[in-house]
């Protein structure tokens, strides 16, 4: 049994959040600009790469594997590495396998996704009004995207909504959102918007909409209970007590979770960025590319999380915004 990653601070990696593409069909306006540009094919991992660099994660003792972009369902031929991690799960290896996803290809790849062994898929929405939905993704089409998340559910993927928390956007949808999600039985996780990217960061404070203040809400509306369940992500869960509808805040600048932190993450072009709120990264392609010993890539990977550090340092309470990473989100892929 090989010795699992370890962190200095002693937190044990589990989880592998691997961006597959840095390519979205939507801008959506706190992730990406609307000139964003993309890196040349040539500079991404492919897919036989990122297939090698997993399997080495998952012998190291990774056990939840995320797909995340961009959008992942863009990258050409992206069946083929679903299939191909697939064969972990079928050996015990992995426990599960699974995206992050803006949902306008779910239509297309629903079926099999599912059929590579996917379960469960969090797909991001943030309004359920056609025009902020568009003013939101800059151009992205609400219909499209919920003839995917029936896709999804028809194809018996469970679907959790992920939905960044918009003052001033959003806020008053909190209810149409966690009815409707309840109506069709679907998790919802919220998330405080975190301060990266060179997006208009001094709008973020403008932006920031606190977890603490949607909890009230919903308390408002009737008793919530606090749940132990952890999926192993970033999540921590309530339950509304009238309908049992589970919902779960992501709460970076209200309440930080680094020190229960699993996970790293993997960009397209194969560096390892070992905190989502830190510039820090190590490179992997080289290594990856420089020799064909599984050794010399383990050892790689151990040198990368010797250096995970403690967490990030997002802080919205001085009335400006500290601790931001130059980073788009769509880099690392949340
Ligand atoms: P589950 O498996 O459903 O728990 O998924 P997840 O929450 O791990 O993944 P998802 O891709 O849905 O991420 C939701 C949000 O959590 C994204 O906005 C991420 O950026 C954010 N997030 C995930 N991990 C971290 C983290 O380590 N630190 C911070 N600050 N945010 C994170
Ligand atoms: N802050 C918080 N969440 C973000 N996401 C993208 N950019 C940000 C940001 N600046 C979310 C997306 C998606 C997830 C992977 O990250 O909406 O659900
Ligand atoms: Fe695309 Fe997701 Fe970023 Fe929106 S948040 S632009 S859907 S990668």
């Amino acid at each position: 049994m090989m010795t699992p990653l370890i962190d200095p601070f002693a937190r044990a990696i589990s989880y592998l959040r691997v961006s597959v593409t840095d390519r979205c069909d939507f801008r959506c306006v706190y992730c990406m600009s609307e000139n964003m540009t993309f890196l040349p094919k040539k500079d991404l991992l492919t897919l036989e790469e990122l297939d090698r660099l997993c399997s080495a994660f998952v012998r190291l003792g990774v056990k939840k594997l995320r797909i995340t972009g961009g959008e992942p369902l863009v990258r050409r031929d992206i069946l083929t590495f679903f299939k191909a991690m697939g064969r972990h799960l079928d050996s015990g290896a992995l426990e599960e396998l699974t995206l992050t996803t803006n949902g306008s290809q779910l239509e297309k790849y629903a079926a099999d996704l599912y059929a590579a062994g996917v379960r469960r898929i969090n797909v991001s929405l943030d309004t359920l009004d056609e025009a902020k939905f568009a003013q939101i993704t800059r151009w992205g089409k609400l219909p499209q995207v919920l003839r995917g998340i029936d896709a999804a559910q028809a194809a018996g993927l469970r679907v959790k909504i992920n939905t960044v928390a918009l003052k001033g956007f959003n806020e008053e949808e909190l209810f149409t959102l966690t009815d409707w999600c309840a109506a069709r039985d679907m998790d919802l996780t919220f998330i405080e918007v975190m301060p990266m990217g060179d997006i208009g960061n001094e709008d973020r404070i403008d932006q920031y909409w606190s977890l603490n203040d949607l909890r009230a809400r919903l308390a408002a509306r009737g008793t919530l209970t606090d749940l132990p369940d952890r999926t192993g992500g970033p999540a921590r869960y309530l339950r509304v007590d009238a309908t049992g509808q589970k919902i779960g805040l992501i709460t970076p600048l209200s309440h930080n979770f680094c020190e229960s932190c699993n996970r790293v993450r993997i960009t397209c072009t194969g560096e390892i960025y070992t905190c989502l709120g830190q510039e820090g990264h190590s490179d992997l392609r080289a290594p990856l590319r420089g020799s064909e010993a599984d050794q010399d890539l383990e050892n790689a990977i151990r040198a990368a999380i010797a250096l995970k550090p403690k967490g990030h340092d997002f802080d919205y309470s001085r009335q400006k915004v500290d601790g931001q990473v130059s980073r788009h989100m769509s880099h690392t892929g949340g």
